[in-house]
């Protein structure tokens, strides 16, 4: 199955008043338990690289964009390609030509205006580019010197600012601020279903929560039915990696075979993948839903309901 575009999987999603996760990739790794965990669950996903991992693998987006995008190509569900919390418009122009469908243009540390300015431009030279983008709005109503992350504990995003940013930046998606925070290492955050109910009411893109290793199953399931379209897990996925590789290194201290511990890790984070969308899709349906579920061949649609 070819490599999807990120458009394509968000707005069969959104028509389905369903979801699409998306994973982070760190390494070839993760690529590939994504796809395993997918195709077993039976449901498209976003992979998606951030401007910390490229950092990471020495700023080079190439390598790792094109080991994701042949495991995609490879894969038995749709995947597509997703730069994640890109803060240098350079990046996003080099994604462009990496096989990347999507980013994520990341001004929320800026002022106010600055990520206003910032961001229509992102999303101007991106859609001349082909590109899909989303934003984050970065600051909360009414202190516009004031700046701070979308996903602090107790920051809110406030509708009538989204829909002006939206607006005025021309972005495809918008990640809201609505209770989750990035890293959290345990399920405990409440999120807040109205404020959900409102933004979408109001801002005429889709919808994306961050920091969703940190919610519950529950609470996964309310942000979907009340809204929420683009469901973003990253630390889950290395919780389950890490927790493997030393298990298998703490039972067998003289291996020096990496891919004892990296495979056992893969299958790992494949077994969580698999669940999440597992239980996303298990999720009961918004009151007043007909109970149909993304599309007939849901290896293209939407997870959840
Ligand atoms: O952009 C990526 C996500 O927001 C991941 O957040 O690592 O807390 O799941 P998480
Ligand atoms: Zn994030």
């Amino acid at each position: 199955m070819p490599l999807v575009p990120t458009a394509d999987l968000v707005a069969r999603a959104a028509a389905a008043r369903g979801c699409v996760a998306a994973f982070n990739v760190i390494t070839l790794e993760h690529a590939e338990a994504i796809a395993r965990g997918a195709e077993e669950a039976g449901f498209p996903a976003i992979l998606q690289i951030s401007e910390n991992a490229v950092r990471y693998h020495g700023g080079r987006i190439a390598p790792l964009a094109a080991a994701s995008g042949a495991v995609a190509e490879a894969s038995g569900v749709g995947l597509s390609l997703h730069l994640d919390h890109a803060t240098d418009l350079r990046l996003v122009q080099q994604a462009a030509d990496t096989g990347f469908s999507s980013a994520m243009f990341d001004a929320g540390a800026l002022p106010h205006a600055e990520n206003v300015t910032a961001t229509a431009a992102a999303a101007a030279w991106a859609h001349g580019a082909g590109l899909w983008l989303e934003a984050e709005l970065g600051y909360v109503g009414g202190k516009p010197d004031a700046p701070a992350s979308a996903h602090a504990d107790g920051v809110r995003t406030d509708p009538a600012e989204a829909l002006d940013f939206v607006n005025r930046t021309g972005v495809d998606a918008l990640a809201v601020a609505v209770g989750s925070s990035h890293a959290m290492t345990r399920r405990t955050a409440a999120l807040d279903h109205a404020l959900i109910a409102r933004l979408r009411r109001t801002v005429p893109v889709p919808l994306v929560l961050h920091g969703s290793s940190g919610v519950p199953d529950e609470e996964l399931g309310a942000a979907v039915r009340v809204g929420m379209v683009k469901i973003n897990f990253g630390t889950a996925l290395n919780i389950a990696f890490t927790r493997t590789v030393r298990a298998v290194l703490s039972e067998e201290p003289v291996q020096v075979d990496p891919r004892t511990y990296l495979g056992a890790a893969r299958a790992s984070v494949a077994d969580t993948v698999r669940d999440l969308l597992t239980r996303l899709a298990a999720s009961p349906p918004a009151e007043g839903d007909t109970g149909q579920r993304g599309t007939d061949d849901h290896r293209h649609g939407s997870v959840g309901q």
